[in-house]
This record gives C-alpha cells, sequence and structure tokens, in this order.
C-alpha cells in the first residue's frame, strides 16, 4: 500500500530516511484523477528508481478558468489505489495551505518556450506549472522526474527551467497513452458526453493527416496545417484553438522542416478542452 503523507516536514523526514539507505528517488508529479497515463509514469518512475514519490495536488495557480479548477476530478482514496497497484511509495497529497500558505509572490518564468499554443490561450498557465513544480521539486528533491509527451509544452518548458536555474533532477519523457482510436488519455475525457467521445478521435486523425503529410513529402506549412485542420472541420460541432507546427525543442513557430518538429493541437467539444501533439523526426 503507498503510504500518504499530507504535510512537507512529514514527506522531508520520510525522504531523508529512504536516502540514507543509498535509494534513488523517482517523482511524478500529478493533479490526481489518475489514469493509465499516469500509471504510465509511475511505471517508468519503478523502472527507473528505486523509491517512486506520486504527488496528487490541482493546483490552483495554473488554472486561468476558475470553472476548470472547481470541476477538476478529485478522489484521493482511488488515487491512492491505483498508485498502490504501480508500486508507488508515498502519495504526497497537500492541502491548499500546505503548498501556498501565504499568498504567492515569486513565480518560475520560462519566457520563450511558454509562447504560444497553449501558452497564448491560457495566459500564465505555465508561470503557474513552473512555480508549482520547481516547489515540488525543491520538496521532493527527487533525482528522477517523470513527465508525459502528452503535454508536450509543459515538459518543454520544465526542462528549459531546469535547465536555466540548474535544478539538479533528471527529466526523463514518456510517451502518450491512448485509447484503441488513438484519443490520449485525460483526466478531462471524463467530461464528454457519448457523442462527444466519438467526435473526440478526430483529434489524433487530424494530428496524423498532419503527420502522413510530411511522411510523404509535403514541406509547405500550410500544406502540412492543411491536412489536419480538413480533418477536424469534417464536424463543425468542434472548434479548433490551434493546430500549429513547431519545433520541438522550443516549441516556437517553424518556418523549415528539416529539424524535430512537433505537430500540436487544442481543440474544444462543447466546454470540454483537448490537447494532444505528435513528434517527428528530423527528416533526412
Ligand atoms: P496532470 O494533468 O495530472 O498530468 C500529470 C502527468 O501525467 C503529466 O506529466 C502529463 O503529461 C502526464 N500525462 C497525462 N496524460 C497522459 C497520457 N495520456 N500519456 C502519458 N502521460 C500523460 O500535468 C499536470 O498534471 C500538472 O500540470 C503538473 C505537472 C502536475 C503541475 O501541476
Amino acid at each position: 500500500m503507498a503510504e500518504l503523507i499530507t504535510d512537507i516536514a512529514s514527506l522531508r523526514s520520510r525522504l531523508s530516511g529512504v536516502r540514507k539507505t543509498g535509494a534513488t528517488i523517482g517523482f511524478v508529479p500529478t493533479m490526481g484523477a489518475l489514469h493509465a497515463g499516469h500509471g504510465a509514469l509511475m511505471d517508468a518512475a519503478q523502472l527507473g528508481c528505486d523509491f517512486v514519490v506520486v504527488s496528487v495536488f490541482v493546483n490552483p495557480i495554473q488554472f486561468n478558468n476558475k470553472e476548470d479548477f472547481e470541476k477538476y476530478a478529485r478522489n484521493l482514496q482511488t488515487d491512492l489505489d491505483f498508485s498502490s497497484t504501480h508500486h508507488v511509495g508515498v502519495v504526497f497529497a497537500p492541502s491548499q495551505e500546505e503548498m501556498y500558505p501565504a499568498e504567492q509572490d515569486t513565480f518560475v518564468e520560462v519566457l520563450k518556450v511558454s509562447k504560444g499554443l497553449c501558452g497564448e490561450f491560457r495566459p500564465g498557465h505555465f508561470r503557474g506549472v513552473a512555480t508549482a513544480v520547481a516547489k515540488l521539486f525543491n520538496i521532493v528533491q527527487p533525482d528522477l522526474a517523470y513527465f508525459g509527451e502528452k503535454d508536450a509544452q509543459q515538459l518543454a518548458v520544465i526542462r528549459r527551467m531546469v535547465q536555466s536555474l540548474n535544478i539538479p533532477v533528471g527529466i526523463v519523457p514518456v510517451p502518450t497513452v491512448r485509447e484503441p482510436d488513438g484519443l490520449a488519455l485525460s483526466s478531462r475525457n471524463q467530461r464528454l458526453t457519448q457523442e462527444q467521445r466519438v467526435h473526440a478521435r478526430l483529434l489524433f486523425q487530424a494530428l496524423d493527416a498532419a503527420r502522413i503529410s510530411v511522411m510523404t513529402g509535403s514541406r509547405r506549412i500550410s500544406e502540412i496545417r492543411g491536412a489536419g485542420l480538413k480533418v477536424l472541420a469534417g464536424e463543425p460541432r468542434i472548434s479548433v484553438e490551434y493546430f500549429e507546427i513547431v519545433d520541438a525543442e522550443n516549441m516556437q513557430a517553424v518556418t523549415d522542416m528539416s529539424g524535430r518538429i512537433c505537430i500540436a493541437a487544442a481543440i474544444w467539444l462543447g466546454s470540454v478542452r483537448l490537447i494532444d501533439n505528435l513528434s517527428l523526426p528530423p527528416r533526412s
């Protein structure tokens, strides 16, 4: 059974005991509502480290939409049971007061990588993510921390933050876990109606169409975007927030297609926002 710890002091003392045995610590930060995507991160951490810590904290400062924060699924007991089946050592689930005892007035901003894509449509989001993850890194002090490629811009932001601030944590990316029809697992999928769930698969299909366009020789951004957008245009109940071709490292728009690129998109189905992306290796 994973051990539940809710305060920073107890976690620090538990982990200093773990470190004294010479064990390495792997860390998986989450906001709970755990699913097989989170499970893949826990399994990777289990393989790479001796002791796994998972945090469950719905971080208020990364939500720019109050309703999204309030509606976020919360069920600690289910998350604890789920973590136990993945051999997690400790689940750290602090209260808001524990993480933010006073108004947060120190922030981490990763300027370039946070520009565009989700950064453009969710102002302040990556500042909230980077600040919370920096705090969690200081609290847990892991050897390695695991992040999903599902949130490619978030992964890029964290990588850059660790590099720029000399944080001694290795960042390990984990491939996106998908449903059989391609839909990336997300806690927000629970909020889709049956009909929206059917339409949601078009997000992956659109990314795949853009990928195929590149694989079959397209080098013009407008043509590649067009191939993806055409798929999404087939369903009028989908509203496209963005569909972009960016550099996989800095998440900025590309003009030249030779490097590692990332095709990233965000769509709305009713009040549910879904994001996904596909990375493509450099072309010869
Ligand atoms: P959350 O959305 O709970 O995601 C936690 C981690 O799980 C992230 O690294 C995310 O990329 C990964 N993940 C989610 N769905 C996945 C999937 N289908 N396949 C693989 N990995 C997946 O991301 C956050 O929480 C927060 O922003 C956080 C980093 C915890 C900071 O508050």
